[in-house]
């Protein structure tokens, strides 16, 4: 029976590394709506946030945090944030006014403290990821000094939270910008249901990315990821068959990494000299880096998936 499973290949890694800043992609953007869109945009992810520390609070008690390993200031901390992703939805529902879009419904796979955490590092990071990745198609100059406000905020969450999970608190010199889609495809993950009537937002989900590192954390150059599903995924899409050359494609800070997957049977081995590190991201697609052949949201077929990669 064929593994529905798609493996990284051992050799032939090509990357975009020696000039990320010639890499434009299309998907950068700006939605239909401009700035009204990218606000909403920013308040969905801040909802997202907000219903998670609620409910982590309402979940855990500093105890729990503290038999889990953390430090008697943890959750102290906790709330701050939550605070923090409070202010961040009154500033944005306020400056949308009637234009502001409702909170979802969501869902969050946390069963424990330890679950709690590592999610949490895994939303700030991809809270930087947007912010970063929306910040050149901001029009408006005023809205583009308030997101940075925010973007910052939220990296200073992201390292403290990887810090408390002994993580690199600042695993690269770069942080990495997603595009509107490619978040989307995060956070859709955990939407459960829309208000009813509410205004749909002008981005789309791709089919998720599921990855079973062999080893957790990662480290950069060592054994297999697998990509569960990922190939039936992509040939009931209609977007690969048997001979597709399909590529993950990670992204990591300025730098993106093109790396041919096999169905199934060879390992992946990252590029040594400049190992993706810290959250990286990873999309299938059929681009394979070369020339103008890039990842797009058009040639993407399935993801967003995440990996945290220690260094080697
Ligand atoms: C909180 O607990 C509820 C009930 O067990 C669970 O469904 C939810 O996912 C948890 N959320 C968080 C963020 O801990
Ligand atoms: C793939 O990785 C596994 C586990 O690390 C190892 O046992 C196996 O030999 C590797 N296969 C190849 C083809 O490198
Ligand atoms: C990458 O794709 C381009 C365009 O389809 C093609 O011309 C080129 O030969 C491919 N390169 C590799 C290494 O597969």
């Amino acid at each position: 029976m064929r593994s529905s499973s798609i493996l990284l290949a051992a050799a032939a890694v090509t990357s975009t590394v020696a000039s990320p800043l010639l890499v434009k992609k299309s998907n950068f953007a700006a939605p239909p709506g401009g700035d009204i869109d990218i606000l909403n945009y920013a308040l969905t992810l801040e909802y997202l946030e907000r219903k998670f520390y609620q409910e982590g609070l309402q979940n855990f008690t500093s105890e729990d945090f503290c038999q889990a390993g953390f430090d008697a200031s943890f959750y102290a901390n906790l709330k701050e944030i939550y605070a923090d992703e409070q202010s961040h939805v009154s500033f944005l529902a306020t400056a949308l006014g009637d234009k502001a879009v409702q909170e979802a419904t969501y869902s969050f796979p946390v069963h424990d403290v330890k679950s709690f955490v590592s999610l949490s590092a895994i939303l700030e990071g991809v809270g930087v990821s947007a912010y970063l990745g929306a910040a050149a198609s901001i029009a408006n100059k005023a809205y583009l000094t308030a997101a940075g406000s925010i973007l910052t905020v939220e990296a200073r969450h992201a390292s403290y939270v990887r810090a408390a999970l002994k993580e690199s608190p600042f695993p690269k010199a770069y942080d990495t910008p997603l595009d509107f889609n490619q978040v989307y495809s995060l956070a859709a993950q955990f939407i459960t249901g829309f208000a009813p009537g509410a205004a749909a937002l002008p981005f789309m989900a791709f089919p998720p990315l599921s990855l079973r590192p062999s080893q957790y954390p990662y480290t950069a150059g060592r054994s297999s990821v697998t990509f569960d599903n990922a190939y039936a995924n992509a040939v009931a899409m209609g977007k690969a068959a048997m001979d597709t050359k399909v590529y993950a494609v990670f992204y990591s800070g300025l730098d993106t990494y093109y790396v041919p997957v096999y169905i199934p049977g060879f390992n992946y081995t990252m590029a040594p000299e400049a190992p993706p590190t810290g959250q990286v991201y990873v999309v299938l697609s059929t681009a394979n880096g070369t020339g103008t052949n890039l990842a797009t949201d058009e040639n993407t077929i399935s993801g967003v998936g995440i990996l945290e990669v220690l260094m080697k």
